[in-house]
């Protein structure tokens, strides 16, 4: 049993999503844009694993086609408000759908992007496994987020409120070691890249690239 399970996350995702872009689409801009930019420069078909009320979809263009999987059907709603709008062609659709078994054939994607989603999941690298299946070898898989801060008083306060912030669907210390652990133990997708995003340094981009069969069996 996760400390954050299917049923919270739905339920305070429901909650969030009518102020949702109004409290969270401003202060993650910034991670949100590196996340997408990052995605932008590989191209093709993108996955965007909760993907929520769509607020990135401003930061896309027609070099890419979008599709969105969340599992809060309130989030998917607003997102399908923006898609009806006409103002995202490239967005091809979004679905409800568990990042834990998304039903997408091997291989589909070219690059898999989930920001601020992988600290939340109930198993994030059960996810992390299904992000690495579902993107092509030599594909990205991109990731932003807020990751814990390991010490000093940003580390106390986030530890302070790890319990406390369970019932909004937010898991505040998860470190950054729990993703390196999940690629030495899938050993399908290798660390490319770790940074903190301008200006503030709050949010960090990580990004794993798939290691091709050939790769694997050398
Ligand atoms: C903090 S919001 C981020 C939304 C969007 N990516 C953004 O940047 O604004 C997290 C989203 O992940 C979704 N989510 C959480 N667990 C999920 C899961 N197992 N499968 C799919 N989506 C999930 C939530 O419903 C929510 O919409």
């Amino acid at each position: 049993m996760s400390d954050l399970d299917r049923n919270i996350v739905e339920r305070a995702y429901a909650r969030w999503a009518p102020i949702y872009d109004a409290v969270c689409g401003p202060v993650m801009v910034q991670g949100r844009r590196a996340a997408a930019q990052a995605a932008r420069a590989v191209g093709g078909r993108i996955l965007e694993v909760g993907v929520g009320t769509g607020l990135s979809f401003d930061d896309y263009d027609a070099s890419t086609e979008i599709t969105g999987i969340d599992l809060c059907e309130p989030m998917l709603a607003k997102a399908r408000t923006k898609i009806a709008s006409g103002r995202y062609p490239y967005v091809k659709d979004v679905l409800l759908m568990d990042a834990h078994a998304m039903s997408f054939a091997d291989a589909t994607f070219d690059c898999v992007v989930a920001q601020f989603v992988i600290t939340l999941v109930a198993d994030p690298e059960q996810v992390l496994s299904q992000c690495r299946r579902v993107v092509k070898p030599g594909g990205k898989i991109v990731l932003v987020n807020h990751l814990y801060s390991e010490r000093g008083a940003a580390a106390a306060i986030e530890r302070w409120a790890a319990k406390r912030t369970r019932n909004l669907g937010l898991r505040p210390e998860f470190p950054f070691a729990r993703l390196v652990s999940w690629a030495q133990a899938d050993r399908g997708a290798r660390l490319i890249e770790r940074r903190k995003i301008a200006p503030f340094g709050v949010y960090t981009l990580v990004c794993f690239e798939r290691i091709g069969e050939g790769a694997l069996a050398a």
